[in-house]
């Protein structure tokens, strides 16, 4: 638990001692849902955090408070391009320094163990490796712009099922090779201000009370930050001894007088506390809350002399075009026959964009990560921008994905009374006086922390008004969902007063994201208005409302009038028949892909498979582009020309798009996870009596369908661009020990771009060891690198193979150890596309790393 040599004062020495043990201890518990308490006595602000990585959302939990929408980590793990994310991660630090904010809580390392995890779009795939290269990119971009990075969630925080109380069941050797080492390397290269253990338990120990959180994070790895609880993880005084520094959300926890006590007993050690106190204040001080002090910005010292990007200003310019283009090189094209894509957009005369996802597509996931962004560029809209105004765009949804009555259209709210836009929200007190009240945009009335007029008094009701006017004649469903007591009222009349109730011991996430719903018809024509009073009664019927985390959630969800699939079908195949070329935008929808609860099926949600086959043999010329966080079953893949994967691309989603359709960019995206083909194919990964076992050890990702010797639809690491590759030769040219200095091997690779076009590409490269003594993956991600260059011309790359990438953990010996002999490395543009072999040799004495 060493001092870091850059605090001042002696590690704050005299800070402390003007502290007492119960100033201490309050320290050590937030002060409300999003901030850390302040001590103005030794000149300590309060330190403010949020969420999350697919931006900064800030207190606000609306559309009030808006935040750049990014890309979701797992798209910017697509890029295969650490320098990239590094620049995403200095535009997170420029909207936290914006709004006000010390610590994000982000990057989020756990691995996509499983195609089924809810909370995978937030994930950067299912390689250590690759993950902890992006990792720790992202978090010298954050702490580079004085702001603290969070790494989350320590650790096997892999899947959402029973999140809060699974007892993770994992072989040491596979948490320290696959699910600790992107924390691991995170911390000793990137040096993260900040940690957030787990809600789980790994191997019996709940995460905050883990015996890791001294022995492997503090005490082997030197972490000098703060370990955070993740909110609402810590339960016990335990905690405190094991290594956990600060308990959120406050104001209250399991902490507070009970510490103070603890210490006071000696149960909990005087040093201990104040170590704690320590690394908070040395917090305080990188991020600029104590004595008004300036941010940290830390710099790279090997980055000397290198044009400082992440210190530009970020302009709106600058940050639109940093969004577009990395969307656009995270952009997967799995499958191009006979080169459709990029399209021509000379001869195009009309096009059909078709599908769920096409005007409301995904650009995040569910959960925390969620923000609020300023716009949000549709594929429809990205392409309608895009292509000459005489073109003609025909749109169709073509079916109708999701199950629940949607959060109520913007465009439909009017204030009451009045022709502007929006909702009235009124904060009711139980003699009816209204204590507060908001003017706000949408229906989406989610408060974590209530407003300062509401919290003092007592709250009966939430009631939202507003005038819905129809756009379109016909059936319209209005409604809302929540948790608690809801009355809805339409022109006057009670449409109904019910009490909706979230099943016990639902995830507080899920209870947010898909509470339970009750909605109503009601016949509209086109212009027709009806005014809609929601009333939302707190704390009634004796039970608890909104969630565990406290706080007041609903929302008023509204539904238009729409076709019935069968209709919207041919409607969508007609528009495919009169087209030049159809693009059909798939992809899953926030009641699918969130925190707080994982997927029950890999299937896209309703009939977009039959839509896609039907689209598909109506005009062959068709682009499916998929918009999901995570695999989703292709069962069409092979007899559509085109696919590209977009993930979550954030807010410039449909303009990166019409991009890479029309070769204005390189769909510059390799996969980071494997996609399967069927669902048999995986291993279960489902937790049972309350155990969550990772039996599947080492093989996860491409590492089991290596070894079970199976086809997955898209292997790890694929992708195609607009140009081909050939590869050339590879060499080792620093063979240990000579490039141990360096850090290991580095390997020499040699390509030539052998298409038409400029190009991008990334060289990945695996090792295998056949006669190893001890069981080892088939192979396994070693290094890669990104090329580029122009049609015909060669280039060279190098690739840094550190020793610690051909090392196994030896559980009995409690260390890394190298084996003596041949590691066979292999070359190539997939984790199943490999052409060139070279050999590492290490000697018998070169076994440490
Ligand atoms: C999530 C964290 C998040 C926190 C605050 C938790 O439920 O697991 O990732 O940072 O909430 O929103």
């Amino acid at each position: 638990m060493g001092e870091s040599a850059r605090d001042g004062r002696q590690g704050h020495q005299d800070l402390l001692a003007k502290l007492s043990l119960e100033d201490k201890v309050s320290l050590l518990t937030g002060a409300d849902f999003w901030r850390l308490r302040g001590h103005p006595g030794i000149g300590l602000r309060p330190i403010r955090t949020s969420d999350g990585p697919a931006g900064v959302r800030g207190p606000r939990w609306d559309e009030r408070d808006t935040a750049l929408n990014v890309p979701a980590p797992v798209a910017l793990a697509a890029t295969w391009d650490p320098r990239r994310a590094e620049l995403i991660g200095s535009l997170l630090a420029a909207e936290c320094r914006r709004k006000d904010v010390d610590v994000l809580l982000a990057p989020t390392v756990n691995l996509q163990r499983s195609p089924y995890g809810g909370r995978n779009f937030e994930f950067f795939g299912e390689d250590p490796v690759l993950t902890a290269a992006m990792g720790a990119a992202v978090v010298r971009g954050i702490q580079h712009g004085g702001v603290a990075a969070t790494v989350k969630h320590f650790v096997a925080n892999d899947s959402e099922t029973q999140r809060f109380t699974v007892d993770a069941q994992v072989d040491e050797r596979v948490l320290r090779e696959l699910y600790l080492a992107p924390f691991e390397s995170i911390v000793c290269q990137a040096r993260p201000w900040a940690v957030m253990a787990a809600y789980n338990s790994v191997n019996g120990h709940t995460m905050t009370e883990s015996p890791m959180l001294n022995d492997i994070l503090k005490d082997e790895w030197g972490f000098d930050g703060v370990v955070v609880s993740d909110w609402g993880a810590a339960r016990t005084i335990t905690a405190a001894k094991a290594g956990l520094d600060l308990v959120m959300p406050g104001p209250t926890g399991p902490w507070g007088p009970a510490l103070a006590e603890a210490v006071r007993q000696g149960v909990v050690s005087k040093a201990a506390l104040d170590d704690k106190v320590r690394r908070l204040l040395r917090l305080a001080e990188r991020v600029g809350a104590l004595d008004h002090g300036a941010r940290d910005r830390v710099v790279e010292p090997d980055r000397a002399g290198e044009p400082d990007r992440a210190a530009e200003p970020w302009t709106d310019d600058r940050a639109r075009e940093a969004l577009r283009s990395t969307a656009a090189a995270s952009f997967v094209l799995a499958r191009n026959e006979d080169s459709l894509l990029p399209l021509n957009p000379r001869p195009l005369r009309r096009v059909a964009v078709l599908g769920p996802n096409a005007a409301v597509p995904r650009t995040l996931g569910g959960g925390s990560a969620t923000v609020f962004p300023p716009y949000r560029v549709s594929p429809l809209d990205g392409l309608r921008t895009a292509l000459e105004p005489d073109v003609i765009v025909g749109y169709s949804p073509g079916v109708r994905s999701h199950t629940r009555v949607p959060l109520a259209p913007r465009a439909l709210l009017h204030l009451p009374g009045s022709t502007g836009p929006g909702v009235l929200v009124e904060f009711v007190a139980e003699d009816g006086t209204v204590l507060d009240t908001e003017h706000r945009a949408g229906g989406f009335c989610t408060w974590r922390t209530l407003p300062e007029a509401v919290r003092s008094a007592h709250l009966a009701a939430v009631r939202v008004t507003t005038t819905v006017r129809a756009s379109t004649s016909g059936t319209h469903v209005i409604g809302c969902f929540g948790h608690g007591r809801f009355r809805l009222t339409l022109a006057g009349k009670l449409a109904f007063d019910t009490y909706l109730s979230v099943p016990d011991g639902t995830d507080p996430t899920e209870a947010h994201i898909r509470p339970p719903q009750r909605c109503t018809a009601v016949s509209l024509q086109a212009g027709q208005a009806v005014d809609v009073i929601l009333e939302h009664h707190v704390g009634n019927l004796g039970r608890p409302t909104s969630f565990v985390l406290g706080g007041v959630s609903f929302q008023i969800n509204i539904s238009e009038p729409y076709r019935p699939d069968d209709e919207e079908i041919v409607h969508a195949v007609r528009l495919a028949q009169a087209a030049d070329v159809a693009v059909v935008v798939v992809g899953t929808t926030e009641e699918v892909e969130s925190e707080g609860f994982d997927r029950a099926t890999l299937d896209l949600p309703g009939r977009q498979d039959e839509l896609v086959r039907r689209v598909a043999e109506a005009n062959p010329r068709t682009v499916v582009v998929v918009n999901t966080g995570a695999p989703v079953l292709l069962p069409w893949a092979d007899t559509v020309p085109a696919v590209l994967l977009t993930l979550f691309p954030g807010q410039e989603y449909g303009n990166a798009l019409a991009d890479v359709l029309l070769g204005r960019s390189e769909p510059g995206g390799r996969l980071p996870v494997t996609w399967p083909e069927s669902p048999d194919d995986l291993p279960a990964t489902m937790p049972s009596d309350g155990k969550l076992a990772y039996a599947e050890g080492l093989h996860i990702g491409y590492r089991h369908f290596d070894r079970a010797g199976r086809a997955p639809r898209y292997p790890f690491g694929h992708g195609l661009g607009y140009t081909r590759w050939e590869y050339l030769s590879a060499e080792v040219i620093a063979p240990p020990p000579a490039g141990r200095a360096a850090g290991g091997a580095v390997v020499r690779v040699r390509l030539r771009n052998a298409g038409a076009r400029y190009g991008r590409e990334t060289i990945q490269v695996y090792a295998s060891r056949p006669a190893s003594a001890v069981e080892r993956p088939v192979r396994w991600l070693a290094g890669f690198a990104k090329a580029e260059a122009p049609a015909g011309a060669e280039v060279t790359a190098e690739i840094a193979i550190p020793l610690r990438r051909l090392a196994h953990w030896d559980t009995p010996a409690g260390t890394w150890v190298i084996e003596p002999g041949d590691y066979q490395l292999r070359v190539g543009g997939s984790s199943r596309d490999l052409a060139l072999p070279v050999t590492i040799t290490i000697s018998p004495g070169d076994s440490g790393c």
